[in-house]
């Protein structure tokens, strides 16, 4: 087995810190969040979470990517793509991001995420107003089109399997906190529609940019 909800061993004590969120908040200047980005592969979820990361860091706020193709090079280079593992990858990430929001972090998701229930399952390890959906809207024509890693083509021809919008599922968000429409919409006014969120969700307090 993978990946558990509940510890093996009835032998460990949970241990709570005594720096509260909101001192934390204080600390940092900022409230935590977890913006999840969820689309098909190429929609331009990476784009959109490290042009965001790099306009929190322009207001002096330090947020994180964490990026699918990424965190399956070290933390989740054991899993692969079918449904059980998709479900385990989104899980631990899932946990990580809980992590960073305990410690009042900015972090920022880039997964296909494919299944609504595992994206649910996420939302719900966050308290209410810090997990923000980000469904990246893009046609999977757009992003055949793109195809910017060569793979819609390779999925096509059969050279791999259980490909998400090709030949595995990809669940649209039924209510997302925000949708982003990346084949009509430009990076910057995405962008500025993301920030207006954190600041309309009380994460930032509407700081104005600060020269890098
Ligand atoms: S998820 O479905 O488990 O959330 P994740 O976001 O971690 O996927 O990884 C998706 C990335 O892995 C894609 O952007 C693509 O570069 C690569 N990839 C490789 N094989 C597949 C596949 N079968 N389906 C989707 N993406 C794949």
């Amino acid at each position: 087995m993978k990946g558990r909800e509940n510890p093996v061993s009835e032998n460990i004590t949970y241990t709570h810190g005594n720096v509260s969120l909101d001192r934390r908040r204080a600390l940092l200047g900022h409230g935590p969040a977890t913006v999840w980005f969820t689309g098909l592969s190429g929609s331009g979820k990476s784009t959109l979470a490290f042009a965001l990361e790099a306009a929190l860091a322009d207001r002096g706020v330090v947020s994180y990517v964490l990026d699918g193709d990424n965190i399956r090079h070290a933390l989740n280079a054991d899993l692969g793509f079918s449904p059980e593992d998709r479900v385990e990858n989104i899980r631990r990430v899932g946990e990580v991001c809980k992590l960073f929001t305990d410690a009042g972090q900015i972090v920022l998701s880039a997964f296909i995420s494919p299944y609504a229930a595992d994206r649910a399952a996420v939302r719900d390890k966050h308290p209410p107003g810090g997990f923000f959906e980000v469904f990246v809207s893009c046609s999977l024509a757009e992003c055949e089109r793109r195809d910017v890693k060569g793979l819609y083509q390779k999925a096509r021809s059969g050279a791999i399997p259980d490909f998400s919008g090709v030949s595995a599922p990809y669940e649209i968000p039924v209510c997302p906190d925000l949708i982003l429409d990346t084949a009509t919409c430009s990076l910057d006014l995405c962008v500025t529609d993301l920030l207006s969120c954190l600041e309309a969700a009380g994460v930032l307090a509407g700081s104005p940019p600060v020269s890098p």
